[in-house]
């Protein structure tokens, strides 16, 4: 994510990741040299976990170390690499998420309790509105499923999600960066879709602090910053709820943010992406490749205005 422009032209310039990319094709040269004994790849490939429902076709997964180091988690700061440096005191149990709002059952959910059960094991794309993307394997459940146990009422129409508020542990909580705390919001039938997901765990393990420990949503044909972390709060809505980054640039970042490479973002082109790893880009698909399961919920929708 990227704060509002004022002078930058380009995503190349607003993405300062050259030293990133540099240090990357470094690895994957010695590897393809055999200078690195398990490449990357490699370990990605060994931490494949059977039995998971894969969402993501044959494709690659893309390593541990990328998906718990490269982040965008502005609580812990605004660089990539600063989320996973910077999270360490962050206390993610014990933990509770209310579900209140349009329910006819208001919930208080014990995460350390969820954790405990068997979860789902899903495979995912996932692409940032920074044109990279990776494919990550999580661990969870549908969100629909803790929903369905609220019982929304017949006047529910929107979800409202919250970031726990925490600055003595987040310090970007501590600066005006952003309108904290973090917000975000799906139509309640996009959040009853069976893709949507919320991620209890990653590669099998409890979700690191920097990917949104203790719970986070997946929506995975959205752009990443719709994919909430360390949630809190969950409310049912008659109207459609203030998000983040809608209200930090809402030129830039819309409510909808489906995966849409016909709409070009104000600053730059979403017709291609980079896989975290890969060398060249490539085409980014409608609804990052799931359309065939969601277009359907935008029938007779124009999504050039509703972005
Ligand atoms: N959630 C919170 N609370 N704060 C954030 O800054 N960043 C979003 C999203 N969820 C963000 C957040 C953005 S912009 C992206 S791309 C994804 O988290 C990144 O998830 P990842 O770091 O697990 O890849």
């Amino acid at each position: 994510m990227i704060i509002p422009p004022r002078k930058l032209a380009s995503s190349q310039d607003v993405t300062p990741e050259t030293l990133f990319w540099n240090r990357r094709r470094l690895i994957r040269a010695a590897a393809a040299a055999g200078l690195v004994p398990l490449a990357e790849r490699a370990q990605a490939d060994a931490l494949r976990l059977a039995g998971k429902a894969n969402f993501a076709g044959d494709e690659e997964l893309t390593p541990w170390k990328t998906v718990t180091g490269y982040n965008n988690f502005y609580e812990f700061g605004t660089g990539k690499e600063d989320p996973a440096e910077r999270s360490a005191q962050f206390r993610p149990l014990p933990w509770t998420l209310t579900i209140d709002g349009e329910v006819h059952k208001p919930q208080t959910v014990d995460v350390g309790a969820l954790l405990a059960r068997p979860l789902e094991q899903r495979i995912y794309r996932f692409r940032c509105v920074e044109a990279w993307s990776m494919v990550v394997p999580w661990d969870g459940l549908p969100l629909r499923d803790l929903l369905k146990r609220a019982e929304p009422t017949a006047h529910a129409r929107y979800v409202a999600f919250e970031t726990v508020l925490r600055p003595e542990e987040m310090p970007g909580q501590r600066t005006g960066i952003l309108d904290w705390p973090y917000r975000e919001g799906l139509r309640l039938d996009e959040a009853m879709h069976e893709l949507t997901f919320l991620a209890l765990g990653v590669y099998g393990k409890p979700l690191p602090n920097q990917n949104g420990a203790p719970i986070r949503l997946v929506v995975p044909w959205k752009y990443g910053f719709k994919s909430i972390k360390s949630i809190v709060r969950i409310r049912l809505v008659r109207e459609q709820p203030p998000t983040t980054w809608n209200m930090r640039a809402p030129r830039e970042y819309g409510f909808y943010a489906n995966v849409n490479p016909d709409v070009d973002h104000p600053r730059w082109s979403q017709k291609t992406e980079r896989r975290l790893g890969d060398f060249f880009r490539r085409p980014t698909l409608p609804f990052n490749g799931y359309a065939e399961q969601v277009a359907g919920l935008y029938k007779g929708m124009d999504l050039r205005k509703q972005f």
